[in-house]
């Protein structure tokens, strides 16, 4: 089954107070703990030892369970991996991923780790931010590089320091980059993961964000603050006037496929294959949000 990924909310790693509210309370579908950029330098070992804890003891119901674990250009990544495997991640989200043999790299080492862990083998799952311009370049290499990748993300505030851009609110800047992530991971058959939305208060900036996320292709969005959820949610599952559309596009491509007509016009618009099949995913996605009781307004 597909996993449901709208909202992925991340959190310092150090901070027993935020896991443990997101993994009780929060309706985020993954929950990232930070061992990388959200933990100060001198607090890696604590924030290990409090994220194996928090996974070993909460009870995480359906929220993905994963952890955000060091660039591999640092030392700190392989000990975020074997001190943390014991409490048996859903996944592992690795930052700043620049090569197919940069993320191959991790593999490997998490294949010794599991089988010296006695950890199931390859039930480990990656997810591979593209935040660096190398990352950009060489996206085809790292979408293919291993099994073990279920999905892309893209961050945009690091990329936009590599590149040296200026951040503005419309987001040209990082555009190709957010593109090209997008279609990489459709090509691969991966789930897409749109960037995070830093200012945590304007609801609105964030949802037109995250809508045109949507509409480029992204299958959910990356959150920083239990209120940037509902919104992102919302935006990541269809609205009633699209599902309503999509219905009534499939119906009458159904009697027009009966009279043996391709292409028909509706409410003034050439509809062909492209439109059906976009009408079919976005049934299929309902179908499947709603099958495991997430609706609308959750
Ligand atoms: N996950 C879980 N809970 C969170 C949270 C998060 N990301 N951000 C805030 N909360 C909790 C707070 O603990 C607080 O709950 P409490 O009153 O029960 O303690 C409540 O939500 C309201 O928080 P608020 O006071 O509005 O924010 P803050 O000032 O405590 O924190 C940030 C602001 C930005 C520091 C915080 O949202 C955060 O840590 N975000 C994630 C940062 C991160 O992981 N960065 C790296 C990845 S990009
Ligand atoms: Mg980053």
């Amino acid at each position: 089954m597909t996993r449901v990924r709208r909202s992925i909310l991340f959190m310092p790693g150090d901070s027993l107070r935020k896991i443990t509210k997101a993994a009780t309370q929060l309706t985020a579908d993954a929950i990232v703990m930070d061992l990388e950029d959200g933990v100060a330098l001198d607090r890696k070992e604590e924030a290990r030892q409090i994220v194996t804890e928090a996974c070993l003891s909460l009870d995480f119901g359906h929220r993905e369970k994963l952890i955000r674990i060091n660039p591999t250009n640092t030392s700190w990544w392989m000990d975020d991996i074997t001190q943390t495997l014991d409490a048996k991640p859903d996944g592992y989200v690795i930052p700043k991923v620049e090569s197919g043999p940069d993320l191959k790299k991790i593999c490997d080492f998490l294949s010794e780790a599991e089988h010296t862990r006695g950890v199931e083998p390859h039930s480990i799952h990656l997810i591979a931010i593209i935040e660096t311009a190398r990352g950009v370049l060489l996206l085809p290499e790292i979408a293919g590089a291993t099994k073990r990748l279920s999905a892309l993300a893209f961050g945009s505030e690091d990329l936009a320091g590599d590149i040296g851009a200026i951040r503005t609110p419309e987001g040209w800047e990082v555009f190709y980059a957010r593109s090209a992530v997008v279609t990489a991971a459709a090509a691969y058959r991966l789930d897409a993961i749109d960037t995070i939305y830093p200012n945590f208060q304007d609801p609105e900036g964030l949802k037109k964000e995250a809508l045109f996320a949507r509409q480029m292709g992204y299958r959910g969005k990356m959150a920083i603050h239990p209120g940037q959820i509902k919104p992102i949610n919302q935006v990541f599952f269809p609205s009633p006037e699209e599902i309503k559309y999509a219905q009534e596009l499939l119906e009458i491509h159904e009697k027009h496929q009966a009279e043996g007509t391709g292409a028909f016009a509706y409410k003034g618009k050439m509809v062909d294959m492209p439109m059906i099949r976009s009408a079919q995913k976005i049934i299929e996605q309902v179908t499947s949000l709603q099958s495991r009781s997430i609706h609308h307004q959750d």
